[in-house]
């Protein structure tokens, strides 16, 4: 058990799900660990475990829409605000869609919008709705905004059990675990007036105005290199293909749409960096041709001239000067060897190496698995981390190289 040295206040919000019914055990752990707990109880939430449970269960009231608009001298959903970090256990997917969209109709949400310190999301839903793509949005716009989530987890859920699949809340020991880490100290702002440039996501290259070549890039790897940096003390610009991820605030955010275009805002950007990251999937050819009017079918098969896309990271590789350049790579086989190769073309300091066929860590997944790879073929695997994780070590092997500021 880690715990906490000073008495730091909590606000653990209940959502209503089955899940519920393990929040008494949350606010014990987080007691035991010495944390103040406040406890806001949605009127879903008090449909699967009573008030007195948690009121027990946390030493004190709990705060409900009913006693939200009792006469006192400041209202709940600020007092309960002024915390150290806010974990919502049994998030459903209601809550998680009210917060994402500022609704403030009920006190927990209202109390979530007030709240300025770290916010923990532990989702429990059955995986229909966990993979559903508005749920998915949601996730991505609270992510966005720097919200934390831990879960949900693989297995049965349920009533009965009878629910398997992703949808599972995560364990109170582990829910403890993710709070007592919220509250720790904030990472080191080791990056403080370094200059970075991160490209994400995919590139298009139309064939005509209605089509174009692309590839399945979500951008979520770039994302967390660049929120990451900023918020480590780096002055960042994020370069990204066309993705679903909303800007994240904090950082200059440039939107492109092919490969040429990616090209001269990076290069642009790149001018005045320390450091950029290539971790934009960028097609590499282009239309030799491209046609200003929407080509009709033809009977039979048609041929497309592809022309080479200019290689950014080599080009940036050439003129490197004292800049830290790293890539990544996708390779199916003999992944470090040509990842080393790659390196040593391309003047890079390393290559995060992904693997594109393993599950989870694929395009578009929340976690990834790589395996860093310098030039002279030495490498290190890395485990399955979020992607968040793998940026921030990846941020830390390139501040390693970065000249010495005085
Ligand atoms: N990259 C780039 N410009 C390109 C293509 C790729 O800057 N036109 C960058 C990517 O952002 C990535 C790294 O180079 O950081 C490796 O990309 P990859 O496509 O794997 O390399 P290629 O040299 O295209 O290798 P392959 O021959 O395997 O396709």
């Amino acid at each position: 058990m880690n715990a906490l040295s000073a008495k730091p206040a909590v606000l653990v919000i209940v959502g209503g799900s089955m899940a519920a019914v393990k929040a008494p055990s949350v606010l014990r752990r987080l007691r035991e660990r010495g944390a103040d707990v406040r406890v806001i109880a949605t009127r879903a939430a008090l449909q699967f475990i009573t008030e007195l449970s948690l009121s027990t269960a946390a030493d004190g009231p709990v705060g409900t829409d009913d006693h939200w608009f009792e006469a006192r001298p400041d209202a709940l959903h600020l007092t309960h605000a002024r915390v150290e970090a806010a974990v919502v256990v049994g998030a459903s997917a209601e809550l998680l869609a009210g917060a994402a969209h500022g609704h403030a109709g009920e006190l927990a949400l209202a109390t979530l919008l007030s709240v300025r310190a770290p916010v923990l999301w532990v989702p429990a839903m059955n995986e229909a709705m966990w993979t559903n793509p508005a749920v998915q949005a949601n996730v991505s716009t609270l992510r966005g905004w720097g919200h934390r989530f831990l879960g949900p987890e693989e297995g049965a859920f349920g009533t009965r059990g009878e629910g398997q699949g992703v949808g599972r809340m995560s364990e109170p020991d582990a829910i403890a675990d993710a709070v007592t880490a919220l509250l720790s100290p904030a990472p080191p702002r080791d990056l403080e007036g370094v200059r970075v440039v991160v490209s994400a996501g995919p590139t298009r290259e139309y064939l005509d105005p209605v089509r174009f070549i692309s590839n399945p890039s979500s951008g979520k790897m770039g994302f967390a290199v660049a929120q990451a940096a900023r918020d480590r003390g780096a002055d960042v610009t994020l370069v990204t293909g066309p993705v679903t991820l909303p800007d994240p605030p904090g950082l200059r955010v440039v939107r492109i749409g092919s490969a040429l275009e990616l090209r001269d805002a990076v290069l642009s950007a790149a001018l005045g960096a320390d450091l950029v990251v290539m971790t934009a999937a960028v097609a590499d050819y282009r239309a030799s041709q491209q046609n200003g009017e929407k080509q009709a079918k033809v009977a039979g098969d048609v041929t497309v001239h592809l022309t080479p896309n200019p290689d950014i990271l080599a080009e940036l590789g050439r003129e490197k000067g004292r800049r830290v350049l790293v890539g990544f790579a996708m390779e199916t086989h003999a992944g470090v060897e040509r990842a080393a190769l790659k390196a040593q073309r391309k003047n890079a300091d390393f290559i995060l190496l992904n693997y594109p066929t393993r599950e989870g860590t694929a395009f578009g997944g929340e976690d990834n698995q790589v395996t860093l790879v310098r030039p002279d073929g030495s490498f290190e695997d890395w485990p399955r981390l979020s992607k968040r994780e793998v940026a921030e070590r990846l941020l830390s092997e390139a501040a390693r190289r970065l000249p010495v500021r005085t």
